[in-house]
């Protein structure tokens, strides 16, 4: 398949390629395109076809259901049997944003689409482009992030192209995503609600409107016996190529700690790698360091982690080591994404005080 690329920016929308985008989905074929969280693979979420290209593609798992997003909010009441009012609520709050809800499904959406299950998750994302693409496409675009199963979300067009090309119809670039890490999920089919997956929207936000929310915690930690609500978090995702391990303690602790083991890595004939943040950045001696920013700044941590972990597999660094960012607010997602690229490798070396 020849896979299209058409540049669009949000703020001078092609109508024309975007009405495309739509006719395509609507005749079952898939289109990558921008959301503000990460890039999304879409297919016509009504379509059991679509959803079986959008496995095909990703090489996931069929079982790993998708994200329906639409464009309007009334629409979340032709693909869900129940809205309970703190979905409603919920939705004024942070829709049209980085958060997904998980609702009772209505017959309308196919199995195939939400993998077995008889829930559905929905969101509507605030990017312009997308919202006018699942408008054109007939309001209902079911998209998993656009990368290979594994890897990581894709962040920018040039990493949807490499895993997505000869796979799809369309991808629309629409420039570096704003924030980064994929949507929070919150599972409304249970009381008190829980959180599935942590992102932008914070525990203390979705508090501030539910009064009280749990977390799933199978879905987090590595060895519960329980299976996550979120079926997609039981698989090792984004994954770099390389070993991962997070350094956890004091900074200069860290950078001794990491520069002695980069050191000896080198010396076994490994391409070695940091993630280290601006002020650190130039105090590290592995063969590659990169900032993902400053160390106060969460948004630009989450902005640039995925691109990071990319870069290191062009780079074919073979042991990568990682400072442990805030764990707080949006850090809980910022965390629990580098802890699962890590596959949960994590070296202590200051006790529990000490660890900022
Ligand atoms: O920000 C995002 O959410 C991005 C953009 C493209 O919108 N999408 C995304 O989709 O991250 P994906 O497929 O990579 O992750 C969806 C997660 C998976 O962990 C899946 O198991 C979970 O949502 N999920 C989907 N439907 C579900 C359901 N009915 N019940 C529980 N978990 C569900
Ligand atoms: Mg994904």
């Amino acid at each position: 398949m020849e896979t299209e690329i058409v540049s669009i920016q949000e703020e001078h929308m092609d109508e024309k390629a975007l009405r495309r985008a739509g006719e395509i989905l609507r005749n079952g074929g898939l289109v990558a395109f921008p959301t503000e969280t990460v890039y999304g693979l879409g297919g016509d979420a009504l379509n059991p076809d679509s959803a079986r290209k959008i496995y095909a593609a990703k090489g996931r798992p069929s079982d790993n259901p998708l994200i329906v997003h639409i464009c309007r909010f009334e629409d979340i009441y032709k693909i869900t049997s129940y809205v309970p009012k703190e979905a409603e609520d919920l939705a004024k709050a942070f829709w049209p944003g980085p958060m997904t809800m998980i609702l009772p499904k209505s017959d309308r959406v196919p199995k195939e689409t939400t993998g077995g299950l008889d829930t559905v998750a929905v969101r509507m994302p605030s990017h312009k482009t997308a919202l006018q693409m699942i408008s054109y496409a007939g309001g209902y675009v079911a998209a998993p992030s656009a990368n290979i199963s594994g890897k990581p979300s894709p962040t920018t067009a040039k990493y949807v192209w490499e895993d997505m090309q000869g796979k799809v119809d369309m991808i629309i670039d629409g420039g570096p995503s704003g924030v980064g890490l994929e949507s929070t999920i919150v599972d409304l089919t249970v009381s008190p609600p829980q959180i599935l997956r942590p992102g932008y929207v914070t525990e203390e936000m979705l508090a501030r409107v539910l009064g009280k929310v749990e977390w799933d915690r199978a879905s987090f930690l590595p060895d519960s016996r329980q299976a996550p609500r979120a079926p997609g978090m039981k698989y090792r995702h984004y994954a770099p190529e390389g070993e991962l391990t997070i350094v956890q303690g004091r900074a200069e602790e860290v950078l001794a700690y990491i520069n002695a083991h980069t050191a000896s890595d080198g010396q076994q004939g490994h391409k070695t790698g940091v993630i280290a943040t601006c002020e650190t950045v130039s105090r590290y001696e592995a063969a590659i360091v990169k900032s993902v920013g400053s160390r106060t700044d969460q948004e630009a941590i989450a902005r640039h982690l995925y691109e990071i972990l990319r870069e290191f597999d062009e780079e074919k660094v073979t042991r990568i080591y990682s400072e442990s960012f805030q764990s707080e607010g949006f850090g809980q997602a910022i965390m629990n994404r580098l802890l699962k690229a890590a596959g949960h490798k994590v070296i202590r070396l200051s006790r529990e005080d000490g660890v900022e």
